[in-house]
C-alpha cells in the first residue's frame, strides 16, 4: 500500500514525524511536500497530492495545515476524493468503514504527534465495509458527477 502524504508549512512538523511512523509501520510513502517551515499555499500541495490519490498512483493520502481544514476544503474539491478531517480516533475508523475516505486531514497545530499517530493508525488498519455503505457512497459520488 503506497501512502501519499503533504503538508504546508503549519503541518509540515507534524508530515515529518508521521513519515517515521509510516516507515515503522512498514508503509511505503511519497511525500509531496512541502520541504521546510516556509510559507507555501496549501491547495497546491493538496492538488498535487489528490491528483495522485484519484489517478490509483497512492492508495490513500495524508494531508496535515494548520487546522487541517483548508486542506480538507481543497482535496474534497478533487473528483474521487472523499476527504475526512479528523481530530478523534473514532471518526478515524468510522470514515474508513463507512464513507470511504481515501485523504485524512489533520490539524498540526490543534493535534499532538501521539494522538495523530493513533489517528492515523485507525484511519489506514480499517477497511471500507461495503454493503449499505456502499449505495450511500454511490449516491454521494453521484452528487459529484
Ligand atoms: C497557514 O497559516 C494556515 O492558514 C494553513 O496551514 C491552514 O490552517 C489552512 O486551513
Amino acid at each position: 500500500m503506497i501512502i501519499a502524504i503533504g503538508s504546508d508549512h503549519g503541518g509540515f512538523a507534524l508530515k515529518e514525524i508521521l513519515k517515521e511512523y509510516l516507515m515503522s509501520m512498514g508503509y511505503e510513502y511519497k511525500d509531496f511536500g512541502t520541504h521546510d517551515e516556509s510559507s507555501v499555499d496549501y491547495p497546491d500541495i493538496a492538488d498535487s497530492l489528490c491528483k495522485s490519490v484519484a489517478s490509483k498512483d497512492a492508495d490513500l493520502g495524508i494531508l496535515i495545515c494548520g487546522t487541517g481544514i483548508g486542506m480538507n476544503m481543497c482535496a474534497n474539491k478533487h473528483k474521487g476524493i472523499r476527504a475526512a478531517q479528523c481530530s478523534d480516533t473514532f471518526s478515524a475508523k468510522m470514515t474508513r468503514q463507512h464513507n470511504d475516505a481515501n485523504v485524512l486531514t489533520l490539524g498540526g497545530r490543534v493535534i499532538g504527534p501521539e494522538l495523530a499517530k493513533e489517528i492515523v493508525r485507525e484511519f489506514l488498519v480499517n477497511e471500507f465495509q461495503g454493503g449499505r455503505h456502499a449505495s450511500r457512497v454511490e449516491k454521494m459520488m453521484n452528487i459529484e458527477r
